[in-house]
């Protein structure tokens, strides 16, 4: 089910924004809003949407005088962390997260998502493993009728450098164009927080039998070298989708 959702936001979070930048706050702060409750342990995404969702922990922890501890997906997770003086955790000292909350980059209606658009998709779907309830926030680009139609740059596929040609041999003998993915640089290849590579493999929609997402993903990380894919399927609870026009839309 989808329904829209009301967001309270002081006109100046919004001042100077795209529409675009405002649907992804709007989304960010319905669920910080819904979901964050003191004494929790809270996972903390990855991407643009996200620094909306921690800004607004950081107001709210403040405000109303809250303990939480957070769990990073990545380097750049840390360090909003660190800016807005939370506090830091791990999944060694806490391992059982109340809630996770993280971007994508494609999601369906069912919330299956395509994510790793930032490379930081094993580390993000190890905290939305091990969180009670994984939320995901996006503007209103990210909505699709089937995964692999809007995000056409392909499912992020991390890799062991040392397998990354035979696997993209692989993904290409499956029928995907299958990309290594490189630094903004352009000076050699995007290299993960864990020292990995990326391979964006773009199989068209991902429909039919061998391509339903939840069967690719299992046919993915089956392949030896590859540590995970993209594909998040039936892992996400509830979804916030901040829309251009201003509404924000609960998928549940
Ligand atoms: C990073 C991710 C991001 O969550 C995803 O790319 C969405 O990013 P943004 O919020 O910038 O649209 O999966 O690996």
């Amino acid at each position: 089910p989808v329904q829209p959702v009301q967001v309270a936001v002081a006109a100046a979070a919004l001042a100077g924004k795209s529409a675009k930048d405002a649907g992804k706050l709007r989304a960010a702060y319905a669920a910080v809003d819904r979901h964050v409750k003191d004494k929790q342990v809270i996972g903390i995404g990855s991407g643009s949407t996200i620094v909306f969702a921690v800004d607004r922990l950081a107001e709210r922890v403040r405000e109303e005088n809250l303990t939480v501890q957070c769990v990073p997906t990545s380097f750049q997770a840390i360090q909003l962390i660190r800016q807005h003086n939370l506090p830091l955790s791990d999944l060694s000292a806490t391992p059982k997260i109340d809630v996770a909350i993280d971007g994508a980059d494609e999601m369906t209606p069912d919330l299956a998502c395509i994510k790793g658009g930032g490379g930081c998709l094993v580390q993000e779907k190890i905290v939305a493993y091990n969180s009670d309830t994984f939320v995901l926030i996006a503007d209103g680009s990210k909505e699709s009728d089937a995964l692999g139609t809007k995000w056409t740059r392909g499912v992020p596929i991390e890799v062991i450098p040392m397998a990354y040609v035979p696997i993209q041999k692989q993904l290409e003998g499956m029928g995907a164009t299958a990309k290594l993915r490189m630094a903004t640089s352009k000076a050699g290849p995007c290299v993960t927080d864990n020292g990995n590579f990326i391979i964006d493999a773009h199989f068209g929609a991902l429909q039919g039998d061998s391509l339903a997402p939840a069967a690719l993903e299992k046919t993915l990380c089956m392949i030896p070298g590859v540590v995970d894919c993209g594909l998040f399927v039936g892992m996400a609870k509830e979804a916030f989708i901040g829309r251009e026009d201003g509404t924000v839309m609960h998928y549940t």
